[in-house]
């Protein structure tokens, strides 16, 4: 098959996967690609990080993947019960061998203050595409790189983690914020 025609069926075929992922999710308007219609980047170099919905996909992650927004954070908010959940894929994932048990810092930095190693971390956006792709460590504080969680991004650790399990440790984060001033995920 020719270049071209190769492209072209590619593209069709990620116009037909988006019509049904739309379906599914009940809610996005536009969509590009198979990747919703959150156009996620790489915090190492801005370029896309193609993150599918899954059929298997929980529907806050969906709506994540259409809208950019956590659908966990403002649950998570008022309900400390609930935002247990996090906390525990936090410990369990591994996450606290570096920032803390209480994500406080301590080899890699404090992700409940004010100083972020990326200012679109105040983002839910930002916070999950360093999560998911991880960094070339240059941040504010270059204390090294984030490794790559997403399982669905190459050379990612372990066995990875789905959209849904990065949702709700960001959600739980958010509820451990101590560095004041403006809290534009609560919006
Ligand atoms: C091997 C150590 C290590 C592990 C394990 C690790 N991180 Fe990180 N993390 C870092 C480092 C180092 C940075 C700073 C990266 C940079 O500046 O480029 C960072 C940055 C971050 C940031 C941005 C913090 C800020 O203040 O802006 C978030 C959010 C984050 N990590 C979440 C997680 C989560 C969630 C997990 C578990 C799934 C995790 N990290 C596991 C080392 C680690």
């Amino acid at each position: 098959m020719s270049k071209d025609k190769f492209s072209l069926v590619l593209m069709l075929m990620l116009v037909a996967l988006s019509a049904c992922s739309k379906k599914e999710a009940g809610s996005s308007t536009s969509s590009t690609a198979s990747s919703g219609s959150c156009n996620l980047v790489s915090t190492k170099d801005n370029s896309p990080l193609l993150i599918k919905v899954l059929p298997t996909d929980t529907a806050e992650a969906k709506e994540f993947l259409a809208t950019c927004k956590n659908p966990y954070t403002k649950i998570y908010a008022k309900d400390a019960e609930a935002a247990k959940a996090g906390h525990k894929q936090f410990n369990f994932q591994g996450c606290s061998g570096c920032h803390g048990g209480n994500a406080n810092g301590l080899m890699g930095p404090s992700i409940i203050d004010a100083q972020w190693e990326y200012p679109k971390h105040n983002t839910d956006k930002g916070m999950f595409e360093t999560i998911a792709g991880g960094t070339n460590g240059k941040g504010a504080t270059a204390r090294g790189s984030m490794l790559t969680w997403h399982s669905q991004l190459a050379g990612h650790t372990g066995d990875g983690l789905d959209t849904d399990t990065i949702l709700k440790i960001m959600a739980w984060l958010r509820t451990q914020y101590v560095g004041g001033g403006e809290t534009p995920w609560l919006n």
